[in-house]
């Protein structure tokens, strides 16, 4: 069973699919965290993220390991523990043109596969339904407006929690920033030339904006009577 979720940044796509794989049993693949580790490993030794070549030597030789545990998901780049590492703004700017580069692509591709072929998998990312896994169980392309997913980012960095209510203070300053960065990674991500962020002509089209966490959950174990039979 391989269900496929893609989308841009701040739709929900993470925590959503890491909620399914956890109700249905499923492996949960952050094919995010692979190319931020890349991303990591470049700037960690040295390597200018725009440097295809050099770029495309680290993918090739980085070893990435998952580890779950009861805080969750752990990432291990060449053994090293890079789980908070890979979520730094410097980390965020030099993903862009490392998960551009095809070479890199081409490697993390694979790898996923890989993952696939042990079987029952979440994978996330922006390229599953399209490319890693063309004919995935269950394909999801999670959208949500910019400015709501802005708002929620902006209420998580604050510690509030859209879903139960709970502290929500918004910072209007920095849900403006945010906004902007959103915007950039968007156009980034829908325009490069490898592996572009856009839907797979057979996936089903949720748009979060107005959705709570819960019903997008619920939305997506409803869409197979073997997911919903998982659950
Ligand atoms: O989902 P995320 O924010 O962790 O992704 C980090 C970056 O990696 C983002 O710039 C898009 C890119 N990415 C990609 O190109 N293909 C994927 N399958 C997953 C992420």
């Amino acid at each position: 069973m391989i269900v496929a979720i893609d989308g841009p940044s701040g739709s929900g796509k993470s925590s959503v699919a890491r909620e399914v794989a956890r109700r249905c049993g499923l492996t949960y693949l952050d094919t995010g965290a692979m190319y931020r580790s890349v991303a990591f490993t470049c700037l960690d030794g040295g390597v200018d993220p725009e440097d295809a070549e050099a770029v495309a030597r680290v993918a090739r030789e980085i070893d990435i390991e998952f580890q779950t545990d009861e805080g969750g998901q752990r990432v291990r780049a060449n053994g090293k523990d890079v789980t908070s590492q890979i979520r730094t703004p410097e980390v965020e700017l030099a993903v862009s043109p490392v998960s551009a580069n095809p070479a890199v692509r081409e490697v993390m591709v694979a790898l996923q596969r890989r993952a696939g072929e042990r079987g029952d998998v979440v994978a996330e990312g922006r390229d599953i339904g399209t490319v890693v896994f063309p004919a995935a169980d269950v394909k999801v392309f999670l959208s949500a407006s910019p400015e709501a997913r802005a708002r929620r980012r902006a209420v998580q960095r604050g510690g509030g929690n859209l879903a139960t209510g709970e502290n929500v203070v918004v910072d209007e300053a920095a849900e403006k920033a945010i906004l902007a960065d959103l915007v950039r990674r968007d156009e980034y991500d829908s325009t490069r030339e490898a592996s572009p962020l856009r839907p797979a002509e057979d996936a089903v089209r949720i748009d979060s904006s107005d959705l709570s966490f819960e019903q997008v959950v619920a939305t997506i174990l409803a869409l197979s009577p073997e997911l919903a039979a998982r659950a």
